[in-house]
């Protein structure tokens, strides 16, 4: 190192620079691959650091310079639609933890044990609340904030500089005179507060935009935007609480370290102490638990530090974790909130699921309204076996309850107990409707054929007639794996549902015919989402006529994509049908059986005449008596058997013809398809390839004749070569199948 220049960066010629440069990053990658590669380090850690730093600072005063095999940490170059990956040259840790006062105890005693030889040495410890968000890395060179990173695994983060820039905790520039080191990387936590993501939930719900689950996982996508704008309107907070690659240790104690970046313009935890004994710590711990409701954002825990810097060195760390700082977690957050009421939700298959809607109520740093009470036996306290789930007799849960919810987590809230001392003398046991509470049909608990015992669920048996279960089924029937009209998604099918436009699939193909009431439907919607957004923001509209404008182009397209659709393949047609226990697999085998739908029908209504209808139906592989028994339901209900007449007006499934020539090339082999279809979905793929007489399989093995082989292959691939099979692309195979 002596022979690299040591004068101040702004003092360098250009070909000083250059040179300086290219030897630094030599040297760099020189230690480099003594550390990693070698095991055998050639240079202590502080002349590695000091190595980087000086290149930092030669690219921050000359950044035309910066190499292409640029060491500073950016390991690759930006990709199109990411962020270019940063190496930390001081790993970015994570925690041992603590669950126990015990293991704090324990934690106290290795240190001692770790330090015996040095009697009378007095180790002293920090607390802090540990801040459930995500830690950043913030490298400043000269006083001024140059680069900025996400931990990643640790080793390489990604470079979000741009987005970090915006969050005012963090200065861009420590001030003049702060004695602050030449460089230093400031390490610490990104987060949302409660109230900023509650604003902001309200404003996406008022949009008709996302859902937000929780604050931390919010502040990531917030910090990982390609617009720094987006990530200003989130208004995130930093904490400063650690170091990584620095000139010069900031302070000798972790403490005064901390003192000194709130001296600098960081925000650093206000709750930070010093302690000496287990008992002082196991205090703080009580004293920030305390707090913790109060703070206004996430914590989890608390973190609890070797204080003096010369002990942390020497105690070390292990894979990973320092040795000298342990985070103790609290317990998994419960709250008590009340039942307000309870609300039956109806879904595609007519099952009846009921969620308590409660008094709004904050557990883990989420605000929780709503909770699954799964079925009508939950709701009596019971099992699906008829044990007790919540204690030790069955206890109901009832309007007015005052129950505990817990949320341990990302875990989706639960009930985990009823507070029976608070139970209103008036609450009466719920009674689970026995009709469906949108159509008013009969809502019934089946009986499982296979175990006799009785389902857990009830389920609306008012099928099409019932608006919920209508709705869901024409969701079913333009989505991804059934008809995929492009354009029609849910949104658009609630629509022209809650319009009166569509009440079967028909009715989708005539939308057509109706150009002015869609019209209608759509700038209706579009006028109240509008409206919401201008409440939400509080500004006004200044362009309405665009808005309507771009209603006529879209509805061609829209129609367009209807169209396009009039001859669906035949086993897709099935699936679309959402016909009870008919996936697209089932769809397929049933494509394959009957080869048209008329035959399909006519079999489906002889069953349903049948005294057996197990007879009417051609043995085949993967179709059982629950199939059947679907089909004798569906066609059984002359509603279905309507809807399906007049769809059958409107689309015609393409016959499922198997044409196999004897010159076909593809008829009685064996052909597995691998890697990413560009063309063709799997399933058509798997379709066509049994249309022409081929056995599809999943895995390659001897018995392969054909490998499709799309982008990204894998060991698939491998298998292939190695047993000789015939490779061909996609492009070969559609060659081969005359397509
Ligand atoms: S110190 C060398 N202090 O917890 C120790 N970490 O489980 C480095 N965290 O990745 C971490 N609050 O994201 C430290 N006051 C605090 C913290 C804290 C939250 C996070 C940090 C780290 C994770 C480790």
């Amino acid at each position: 190192m002596s022979d690299l220049s040591q004068k101040p960066a702004a003092d360098l010629t250009e070909d000083e620079a250059r040179l300086e440069l290219e030897r630094l990053a030599a040297a760099i990658a020189a230690a480099d691959i003594a550390y990693h590669q070698n095991d055998a380090p050639e240079i202590t850690d502080a002349a590695y650091d000091s190595l980087r730093i000086r290149n930092a600072e030669l690219e921050e005063a000359f950044p035309e310079l910066v190499r292409p095999d640029s060491p500073t940490g950016r390991v690759g170059a930006a990709p199109a639609d990411g962020f270019a990956k940063v190496r930390h040259a001081v790993p970015m840790l994570s925690l041992a933890k603590a669950y126990t006062d015990e293991d704090v105890v324990d934690f106290l005693e290795r240190g001692r044990r770790f330090f015996k030889q040095d009697e009378g040495l007095e180790i002293a410890f920090t607390a802090e609340p540990k801040i459930d968000g995500l830690s950043a890395s913030l490298l400043y060179v000269d006083g001024k904030f140059v680069r900025g990173a996400t931990r990643g695994d640790g080793t390489v983060g990604e470079d979000i500089t741009a987005n970090l820039r915006t969050i005012k905790d963090i200065p861009e520039r420590l001030p003049p005179g702060g004695g602050w080191p030449k460089s230093i990387e400031i390490r610490g936590e990104v987060y949302m507060t409660y109230a900023e993501f509650k604003a902001l939930k309200e404003r996406s719900a008022a949009a008709g935009g996302q859902d937000y689950v929780n604050p931390r996982n919010t502040a990531a996508g917030s910090l990982r935007q390609k617009d720094p704008s987006v990530t200003a309107s989130r208004n995130l907070k930093f904490f400063a609480y650690a170091w990584g690659a620095t000139s010069e240790d900031p302070a000798p104690t972790q403490y005064e370290a901390v003192q000194k970046f709130a001296e600098w313009g960081f925000a650093v935890s206000p709750l930070m102490s010093r302690a000496k004994s287990v008992e002082e710590l196991i205090a703080q711990y009580h004293h920030i638990e305390e707090l913790r409701s109060s703070l206004g954002y996430d914590i989890d825990g608390v973190v609890y530090k070797v204080d003096q810097l010369e002990l942390q060195r020497r105690w070390g760390f292990v894979t990973g974790e320092p040795r000298w700082a342990v985070a103790h977690k609290f317990p998994a957050e419960q709250a008590m909130t009340v039942v307000k009421k309870i609300d039956i939700q109806v879904g595609r298959t007519g099952t009846l699921a009921p969620v308590a809607r409660l008094e709004p109520v904050t557990v883990g740093g989420v605000v929780v309204e709503n909770v699954t009470l799964h079925n009508e036996d939950y709701i009596k306290g019971i099992d699906s076996n008829g044990l007790p789930i919540r204690g030790d007799e069955p206890i109901d849960i009832r309007i007015g309850d005052t129950v505990v919810i817990q949320r341990a987590g990302d875990v989706i809230p639960q009930i985990v107990r009823v507070v029976l001392e608070k139970r209103p003398a008036d609450a009466a046991p719920y009674q689970f409707p026995d009709t469906c509470p949108v159509c008013g049909s009969p809502a019934v608990r089946e009986i499982n054929e296979k175990t006799g015992k009785e389902d857990s669920r009830r389920r609306c048996t008012g099928e099409l007639i019932c608006p919920a279960q209508a709705v869901e089924g024409l969701r079913h029937f333009v989505s991804r794996g059934a008809l995929d009209i492009e354009g029609l998604g849910a949104e658009n099918i609630d629509t022209f549902f809650n319009a009166g436009l569509i009440r079967t699939a028909a009715d989708i193909f005539t939308l057509r015919d109706r150009r002015p009431e869609v019209q209608r439907a759509l700038a209706e919607r579009r006028e109240e989402q509008a409206k919401a957004r201008e409440a939400a923001s509080g500004k006004t509209r200044k362009n309405v006529r665009g808005v309507e404008d771009r209603n006529y182009e879209g509805l061609d397209k829209l129609f367009a994509a209807i169209d396009a659709r009039r001859n669906p393949e035949l086993d897709r047609f099935i699936f679309a049908l959402g016909i009870r226990h008919i996936g697209e697999t089932t769809g397929a085998v049933l494509a394959r059986t009957f080869g048209s739908i008329q035959k399909l029908e006519e079999a489906g209504k002889e069953m349903v005449a049948a005294e057996d209808p197990m007879t009417v139906f051609p043995s085949t592989d993967g179709i059982g008596g629950t199939v059947v028994e679907a089909l004798v339901t569906f066609f059984g209900n002359q509603r279905n058997v309507d809807a399906l007449d007049a769809l059958l007006k409107q689309v015609t499934p393409q016959d499922y013809v198997v044409t196999i020539s004897a010159d076909s090339q593809i008829a009685g082999k064996t052909v597995v398809f691998t890697g990413t279809l560009e063309k063709m979905s799997r399933s058509e793929a798997k379709a066509m390839a049994e249309r022409l007489g081929a056995k599809v399989a999943g895995s390659v093995s001897a018995k392969t004749d054909i490998l499709v082989a799309g982008p990204g292959a894998g060991s698939k691939l491998k298998t292939a070569q190695e047993h000789g099979v015939e490779v061909i692309s996609e492009d070969e195979w559609f060659a081969r199948v005359g397509r």
